[in-house]
C-alpha cells in the first residue's frame, strides 16, 4: 500500500503503529532489536524500512553502540526524531533514494509486508554491502496483533455505520438552526451500549463519547461547526478502519512467508530460515534474518 492511511498519523502523534496492542509486546521486540544491534560492529550503518516514528532505530541506538542510523517511510510527515536519529519522509521502500552498497545492515518491523516485498528485495540487495544483514519483523497472520486490530476494526465500524448515531447528531445539529436544542440523552446511553457490546475494545465508546461531546459543544455554537467536527470524526474514523485493514492485508501466514523468502532469494540474498516470535505463548511475528 501507499502511505495513504498513515500519511496524517503520525504526525497527529501516533504513538506506535499499533497504539493499543504493541505496548504489551515492547520487551519481547525490544530484546530481539537488542540482540541484533549487538551482532553489528560499532558505527554501523542501518536503514530502517517503513520506520513510522522511529521505533526499531530508537531501540538500536539504546543500545550504544554509535550505530548510525537512518530511517525511511512513504508518509508524508514524520515526528522529529532524537538526535543521532535520521528520519526521511516520503520515500518508498521499492525506490530507495540511496547509492549501491551503503549499508551495513537493513531493519523493519511490521514494515515490509505493507510494501511490494519483491520489489523491496531487490532494493535490500542492491543497498546493502556485501555480507550486510538484515533483519525483517513481520506480522502473524495468527498473533495477537491481528486479533485485537480485527476486533478494534469491527467496533469502529459498527460506531460508525450501524449504531445510527451519527446520522442522528447530524440531525440534531440541523435541528438546532431554527432552535436552541439540548442534546438528547438517548446520545449518552449509546456511549454506555457501545461499551457493554464490546467490553473490553474502547473504540466504539471512545467514537460514540466524541459524538456526545461535539454535541454538548455545540448546543451554543453555530451548527456548521457542529457539523464540521462530525465529519472530522468520521474521516478519522475512516482512516483508522484504513490502516487496520492494511494490517490485516499485511500480516502473513505461512505460505506468504515462504513467498517473501522466495522473493529475498530470487534478489540475491541469503535468508535464513524463517522463525516466529513467540510471546506469552502465540505467535506474536515472524522474523526474516539474512545476509546480502
Ligand atoms: C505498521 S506501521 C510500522 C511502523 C514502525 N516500523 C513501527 O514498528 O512502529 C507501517 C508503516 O509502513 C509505512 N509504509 C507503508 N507502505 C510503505 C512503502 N511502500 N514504503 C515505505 N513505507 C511504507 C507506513 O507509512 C507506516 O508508517
Amino acid at each position: 500500500m501507499t502511505g495513504t492511511h498513515w500519511d496524517r498519523y503520525w504526525i497527529q502523534g501516533g504513538g506506535g503503529c499499533l497504539p493499543d496492542a504493541d505496548r504489551a509486546f515492547g520487551p519481547v521486540l525490544e530484546t530481539l532489536w537488542r540482540d541484533f544491534g549487538a551482532q553489528l560492529p560499532p558505527g554501523a550503518r542501518v536503514l530502517d524500512l517503513a520506520t513510522g516514528n522511529g521505533v526499531v532505530l530508537r531501540m538500536l541506538a539504546a543500545g550504544g553502540r554509535r550505530l548510525d542510523l537512518t530511517g525511511i517511510d512513504s508518509a508524508g510527515t514524520l515526528p522529529k526524531p532524537p538526535p543521532g536519529i535520521a528520519l526521511r519522509a516520503g520515500v518508498a521502500m521499492e525506490k530507495l533514494p540511496f547509492r549501491d552498497r551503503q549499508f551495513d545492515a537493513l531493519t523493519s518491523q511490521f514494515g515490509i509486508e505493507y510494501g511490494d516485498t519483491a520489489a523491496i528485495a531487490r532494493e535490500a540487495v542492491r543497498v546493502l554491502k556485501p555480507g550486510g544483514r538484515f533483519r525483517f519483523v513481520v506480522h502473524h497472520a495468527d498473533g495477537p496483533i491481528v486479533a485485537h486490530n480485527r476486533a478494534r476494526r469491527e467496533a469502529i465500524a459498527w460506531a460508525r455505520d450501524e449504531s445510527g448515531v451519527l446520522p442522528r447528531a447530524r440531525q440534531l445539529a440541523r435541528a438546532r438552526l431554527g432552535a436552541r436544542l439540548p442534546t438528547p440523552a438517548s446520545f449518552r446511553v449509546a456511549v454506555e451500549d457501545a461499551r457493554a457490546r464490546f467490553p473490553g475494545q474502547s473504540a466504539a465508546a471512545e467514537f460514540q463519547a466524541a459524538i456526545l461531546q461535539t454535541l454538548d459543544m455545540g448546543a451554543s455554537r453555530p451548527p456548521a461547526e457542529t457539523l464540521e467536527v462530525l465529519a472530522e470524526i468520521e474521516r478519522r474514523a475512516g482512516e483508522e478502519i484504513g490502516r487496520l485493514d492494511a494490517l490485516a492485508g499485511a500480516a502473513q501466514d505461512e505460505d506468504g512467508v515462504r513467498t517473501i523468502v522466495g522473493q529475498l532469494y530470487a534478489a540475491g540474498l541469503d535468508p535464513d530460515e524463517a522463525t516466529i516470535v513467540i510471546d506469552a505463548g502465540v505467535p506474536l511475528a515472524w522474523r526474516l534474518d539474512g545476509t546480502a
